[in-house]
């Protein structure tokens, strides 16, 4: 078949996906853009005006882009997209092995092999295929194996281009990227993929590196932004011993420039989708590699965030004995509707073990997910309004930092929960002195003795 302008199609319409061929799209109007999902409710949603992520910015994006270059189709229906493709990317899930060798920390190469062989079927030419999903270094290995099985004569070349976008500021980060990594072996390759994103990114921020560094470095990125939090959160405990106030800490070092400010917010656990499968699979890797020392360095990291969120939760169970208790927010951070590996998933799930009545409010969570996900325990209750939420309440966990949870009307809605009523404050967005003015009690993480 012979090829026109250029192609791209994108096999995965998820969290990276769907924004990051909206925004290629909306970058590159001469391009013809495509993405496929075997899930066949995303796509739908994907054409709808209701999109399937949560993104600030992302609906503007995609309606641009939606009306002239921009297509979401099953995957069923793409063979033809694929062989006319010159840039395929491959952006599908890569959970942790449940089972077989490295279960509980291995990356599951199961979908993306599947991908692979999706486009060693139907692809035709001089095909670049991007890893965009986070890969164990060497994975390219894999998929180049599996292309060679092509039975059309396409040429294929491999590139690890992995995303650092974080959900709540994809577009943003998409389109103002810190840098952008291009790992390859093929010059004319890399510099095909260089020049899509040339269209918007500067020349200096578009890191090209070999294939097996750019595997790595994604993996090494999260680690070290894991392992900061983790730092924090050991901090934090730390701080409740002594008086010492985790703010302040945390602000002192963050003035040091070879530190930085960022990332030192204590919390009540890193949530979402990768951190800990991340870091499992770095931990997988480096036992792999006869590295015991280093593989038990990391998952300290991973370990001390567990502990973080179990030390919270029991601290809630302490103070509300068999009562009810008021979650906010189910979401892992503000301003996405994602709740993977969410520190409300472990707390509630603690405190419904436990024989608590557990009422949930979040603004964007779709609450039958999260039920769902959690086998629809009885004792767990939707409410959708925070009041609703707060009746009867003789504890209130605060878990994601939604703007709206800063400024609550407390001194009106004290009168809706228990007299002895503690909040517990795991984000450190509420004002202890302020409540305190309406006889409310906070503990904060990491600034309350004891929490
Ligand atoms: P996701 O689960 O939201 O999306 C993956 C999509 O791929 C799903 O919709 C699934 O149906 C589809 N899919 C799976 N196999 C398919 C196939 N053979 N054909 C067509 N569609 C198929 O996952 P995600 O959050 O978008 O993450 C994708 C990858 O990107 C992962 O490796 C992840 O580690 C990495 N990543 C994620 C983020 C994030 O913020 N979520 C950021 C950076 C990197
Ligand atoms: C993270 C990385 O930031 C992205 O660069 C990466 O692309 C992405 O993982 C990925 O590979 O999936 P994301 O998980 O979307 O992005 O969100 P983050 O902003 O990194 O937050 C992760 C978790 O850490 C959240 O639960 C957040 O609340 C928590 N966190 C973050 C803290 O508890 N304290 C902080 O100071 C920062």
């Amino acid at each position: 078949m012979r090829k026109s302008s250029q192609k791209i199609v994108c096999i995965g319409a998820g969290y990276v996906g769907g924004p990051t061929m909206a925004v290629i799209a909306d970058r590159c109007p001469d391009l013809q853009v495509t993405v496929l999902d075997v899930n066949l409710e995303r796509i739908k949603a994907w054409n709808s005006d209701a999109l399937p992520v949560l993104e600030p910015g992302l609906d503007q994006v995609v309606a641009r882009a939606r009306r002239r270059n921009l297509r979401f189709i099953p995957q069923a229906e793409g063979a033809s997209y694929l062989a006319e493709a010159d840039l395929i990317f491959i952006s599908v899930q890569t959970p942790t092995k449940t089972t077989g060798r490295g279960a509980g920390k291995a990356s599951d190469l199961k979908y993306v092999e599947a991908a692979a062989r999706l486009i060693a079927q139907y692809a035709q030419g001089n095909v670049v295929v991007v890893e965009k999903s986070t890969m164990p270094v060497r994975a390219a290995d894999r998929i180049k194996e599996i292309l060679k099985q092509s039975k059309s004569r396409a040429k294929f070349d491999v590139l690890s281009n992995p995303e650092f976008l974080a959900e709540g500021t994809a577009i943003q980060d998409l389109e103002h990227p810190d840098r952008v990594l291009i790992g390859g072996e093929n010059a004319r390759a890399i510099d095909k993929l260089v020049q899509v994103y040339r269209r918007w990114v500067s020349k200096e921020k578009i890191i090209t590196t070999s294939l097996w560094s750019a595997e790595l470095a994604k993996l090494a990125a999260n680690a070290f932004l894991a392992q900061r939090v983790s730092s924090i959160n050991a901090m934090s405990a730390l701080c409740e011993k002594t008086e010492a106030d985790v703010e302040e800490v945390a602000q002192v070092i963050g003035l040091d420039s070879r530190i930085g400010p960022k990332f030192l917010k204590a919390s009540v656990g890193f949530g979402g989708s990768c951190f800990k499968k991340d870091l499992l699979s770095l931990v997988y890797l480096c036992e792999h590699h006869g590295l015991p020392e280093v593989a038990a360095y990391w998952e300290q990291v991973y370990h001390l965030n567990e502990w973080q969120k179990q030390r919270f939760m029991q601290a809630v169970a302490r103070h509300a004995r068999r009562g009810t208790v008021a979650v906010l927010g189910l979401a892992f951070k503000k301003n996405t509707n994602d709740f993977r590996e969410s520190a409300a998933l472990d707390v509630c799930r603690g405190l419904l073990q436990s024989g608590f009545k557990v009422q949930v409010y979040d603004p964007a969570v779709d609450f039958e997910r999260f039920a769902d996900f959690l086998g629809r325990p009885v004792r767990l209750v939707h409410a959708s309004t925070v009041p609703e939420a707060l009746v009867g309440a003789k504890a209130v966990a605060v878990l994601t930092e939604w703007d709206e949870f800063k400024q609550l009307p407390w001194a009106k809605w004290r009168r809706l929960l228990a007299r002895t009523a503690v909040i517990f404050d795991g984000r450190s967005i509420l004002n202890q002195q302020a409540l305190a003015k309406v006889g409310l009690e906070v503990r904060t993480l990491g600034r309350t003795r004891p929490l």
